[in-house]
């Protein structure tokens, strides 16, 4: 698939079978030879050998730097230190970065990218459903500071996308399954056709490599499409995105990034947001129901546990990027398919959404 950025158009290829082929894919796009591959202490055992290899075998000079995997790995300290040893490892401007990892991987090696020497190009091998779907798309990568997530950051589009369906195998059942808060989330804010498909047994049982490629390159079409008409995230089209996160990132954070995982989460703040979507833009309560089913249905949470620090959840929300000047920017669907900022949600509308989660 072809993607337009401000910057430049790259590809992204989603199939079977393509880490065998990776060599041949790059050539064509990265006439250079040293690279940083950048991936995590889970993905590396299954496939940074035969990335590796691949480049190598294409004639690249590829290294490999670990990091430990998880959502506390995306920090400005862990960037530094990925930084320090491409410096040890005699990459220079000349050189790339190939991502090898899920959203975690791709932002902040994506983020290294564009800022070692000022900016090199980057490969992005996503490696969770979550990532090919959405992360991989759009440019955004940066890291989280204590104050809150991705308040670091730049935007730095990709040379290249590669989603090899078949490294999904070896992804946990709760890690792919939070992939489709994302995807439920698209088919909310603009999609209400792939909302009804999604319905459907043959969808949901995407294992199947046919139709979890088609789903992939629906997804990636969608957030392309919007991430084109407002890629700085300047007036507002680009936020539709954020329909479920601003509760979600609360909830992510309150959890201290151990209890949920960021589509668990965003699937939360998916249920936050329809309830002041009801109040606010008028959704019809039975496809806030359609919504909250179709969630449940991958296993997704969508109540919160009656222990659950809900006050911390507020302790975030100040910091969070969507709050600019004082106004609550609060993204609410008035039906399945469709969705627009409102600037008419108070504090008060979130905290009763959060209250009866
Ligand atoms: N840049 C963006 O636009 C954007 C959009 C959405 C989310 N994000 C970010 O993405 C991150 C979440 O992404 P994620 O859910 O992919 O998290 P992740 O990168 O932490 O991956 C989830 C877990 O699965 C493991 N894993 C990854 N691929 C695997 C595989 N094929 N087999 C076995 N294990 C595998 C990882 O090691 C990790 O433990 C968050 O930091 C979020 O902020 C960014
Ligand atoms: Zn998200």
């Amino acid at each position: 698939m072809e993607i337009h950025s401000a910057a430049h158009s790259y590809q992204a290829l989603v199939g079977v079978g393509l880490l065998g082929r990776l060599g041949e894919c790059l050539r064509k796009c990265l006439p250079r030879e040293t690279c940083a591959i950048i991936s995590d202490s889970n993905v590396a055992p299954f496939f940074a050998d035969r990335v590796k290899r691949g480049l190598t075998s294409a004639g690249f000079k590829p290294t490999l730097i670990t990091i430990p995997a998880g959502e506390k790995s995306k920090t400005i300290e862990q960037a530094g230190a990925i930084c320090d040893q491409m410096i040890a490892g005699g990459l220079d401007r000349q050189s790339f970065v190939v991502g090898l990892g899920g959203g975690v991987i791709g932002d902040i090696s994506g983020f290294v990218a564009a800022i070692y020497h000022r900016g090199i190009p980057q490969v992005q091998i996503p490696t969770t459903l979550l990532a090919m779907v959405d992360s991989s798309i759009g440019g955004k990568t940066g890291v989280n500071t204590a104050a809150g997530k991705n308040l670091i950051g730049a935007v730095h589009h990709p040379s290249l996308v590669i989603d090899d369906v078949d490294v999904l195998k070896t992804l946990p059942r709760r890690e792919f399954n939070q992939g489709f808060a994302e995807i439920i989330k698209h088919a909310v804010i603009v999609d209400a056709e792939m909302f009804a498909a999604l319905k459907e047994k043959k969808t949901r049982s995407p294992r199947r490599p046919l139709a979890l490629q088609s789903l992939i390159r629906r997804n990636i079409e969608i957030k392309s499409k919007i991430v084109a008409k407002d890629e700085r995230d300047r007036t507002g089209e680009r936020a539709i995105l954020n329909f479920g996160h601003t509760v979600g990132h609360g909830i992510e954070r309150a959890g201290d990034y151990q209890e949920f995982l960021h589509g668990e989460a965003v699937s939360l703040g998916i249920v936050a947001a329809c309830a002041i979507s009801i109040k606010k833009a008028g959704l019809p309560r039975d496809q806030r129901d359609a919504i909250v089913d179709l969630l449940r249905r991958f296993d997704l949470p969508t109540q919160l546990p009656r222990d659950f620090p809900r006050e911390k959840i507020f302790e975030a929300l100040p910091y969070d990027k969507k709050f600019e000047s004082g106004n609550i920017r609060f993204v609410v669907a008035p039906r399945i398919g469709s969705a627009h900022l409102s600037s008419d949600v108070t504090l008060d509308d979130i905290r009763e959404a959060v209250a009866s989660l």
